[in-house]
């Protein structure tokens, strides 16, 4: 794929999508209304509309490098606050990966240079579940393990902000935590408990 070929691509979009739908772009002009917001991995491999079914304007993204939810990134708050409180969206979705390079590298002893502090909040999962973890004998299935139990940890961050906190309380709001089987490109609801976690760590992080 080169990049003439992209701007191809793209004639060729909007050509069908008008064929469907003559305001198709007129009316996507006039603002956006998403129930989603979805934090998911920068993998290339793990396309947030396309593995839920969705379209344009149904679901505000942000992705990094294995779907971290970190107190003091401002781009991740930033998304999060701007799309629980003002755009308020119905659900929060945490998308994880088997097969995350980044909760792999996590898991060597090596220094990675500007990925070591981003990396580190991986390490600091493992620490939570070190006992979970190590009693896995099997290095894939602990390594599975860690990709869903990071899920879990970014998903107990989103708890920890006021602004989820918040909409909790006052109106509908969920927390999903999902993991992309990017062998059978199946969608795994974790099935968290999340009500449980808020009433664990509600004496030490209530905000709001
Ligand atoms: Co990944």
């Amino acid at each position: 794929m080169n990049v003439a070929e992209v701007f191809k691509n793209n004639e060729k979009w909007i050509a069908e999508k008008l064929s469907i739908n003559p305001d198709y772009f007129s009316d996507l002009a006039k603002g956006q209304s998403p129930e989603f917001l979805y934090i998911g991995c920068s993998d290339s491999r793990v396309t947030a509309e396309d593995l839920m079914g969705i379209q344009p304007g149904q679901a505000f993204v942000h992705r990094n490098i294995a779907n971290l939810v970190n107190n003091v990134d401002l781009s991740v708050m930033t998304v999060l606050n701007y799309a629980v409180r003002h755009l308020k969206v119905n659900h929060i979705v945490v998308c994880g990966h088997y097969n995350c390079g980044g909760v792999k590298a996590a898991m060597q002893p090596a220094d990675l240079g500007i990925l070591n502090p981003w990396l580190r909040n991986i390490r600091d999962v493992y620490r939570l579940h070190k006992d979970e973890l190590n009693a896995i004998a099997d290095e894939d299935a602990r390594y599975n393990r860690l990709v869903e139990l990071n899920v879990q940890e970014q998903c107990v961050n989103l708890l920890k902000t006021a602004a989820v906190q918040e909409a909790i309380v006052h109106r509908d709001l969920t927390v999903q935590g999902w993991v992309f089987d990017i062998r059978t490109g199946r969608l795994i609801d974790l099935k968290i408990d999340f009500e449980k976690i808020l009433k664990d760590i509600t004496e030490i992080y209530k905000l709001y």
